[in-house]
């Protein structure tokens, strides 16, 4: 299963690639807005990023980028979808799963523009994203199990379904918040997990970790090593 970082703040980028090696970024309007940058000086600064890394293109390194939600035409979601796209191959673009959203993502997909269909909350949704071609499906799993929905059934249903019929759109399971979501997505046949820093940080601690860490320290304190 694929990690990627779900954030549009550089030094988080940075530090979750060069720590634990992401294998791409996700970024959304919200995370933009978090960046306290504008949107473009934040996307051209990702562009940097991957070109001084070495690791251009979706292929290597994708990163998601949303266009305006305000856009609800089909034709104008194309529009911006392929400006972006040409700012960097790293590049794809997310779009709501509306009906003028999978139109613009069934378009840019036939010009070669990679999408990634977010918003995602029903298995219904993710089969025309993967229909329509798109890269990467964005089914969200935070915000249902916040309201007391259990999402491994759900994400294990998408699976199947893509499975099922050969589909080779990527399931991307978005806002995942804990360390269990994770093992969770993953049992359920999960491609890639999206989740801000702390989160992957979280998901690495063990406390039993640091309590034979210290016992091993005490250990070698007590032991000549010549
Ligand atoms: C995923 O691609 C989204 O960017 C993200 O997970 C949205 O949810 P959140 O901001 O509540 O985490």
């Amino acid at each position: 299963m694929k990690y990627f970082l779900d954030s549009a703040k550089i030094d988080e980028i940075r530090e979750a690639y060069d720590t634990f090696g992401i294998d791409g970024v996700t970024t959304n309007p919200n995370h933009i807005m978090n960046s306290g940058k504008p949107f473009y000086t934040v996307i051209s600064q990702l562009a940097s990023f991957v070109k001084e890394k070495g690791i251009e293109g979706w292929e290597k390194f994708p990163i998601s980028v949303e266009i305006n939600p305000h856009l609800d035409n089909a034709e104008e979601m194309t529009e911006m979808g392929k400006k972006i796209s040409a700012m960097c191959p790293n590049f794809v673009i997310k779009i709501p799963c509306t009906e003028a959203g999978i139109a613009a993502a069934r378009q840019l997909e036939m010009c070669n523009v990679r999408t990634n269909l977010t918003l995602v909350f029903s298995p219904s949704q993710a089969i025309i994203a993967a229909k329509n071609g798109s890269l990467f499906v964005s089914p969200f799993i935070g915000w249902k199990e916040n309201s007391g929905e259990d999402c491994v059934k759900y994400i294990h249903d998408i699976a199947k379904i893509y499975k099922n019929y050969g589909y080779r759109t990527e399931i991307i399971c978005a806002a995942v918040r804990t360390g269990k979501q994770f093992v969770d997505c993953a049992v359920a046949g999960a491609d890639i997990v999206t989740a801000g820093l702390q989160v992957f940080k979280d998901s690495f601690y063990h406390p039993f970790t640091d309590y034979g860490l210290a016992k091993f320290q005490a250990a070698w304190d007590n032991t000549v090593t010549e």
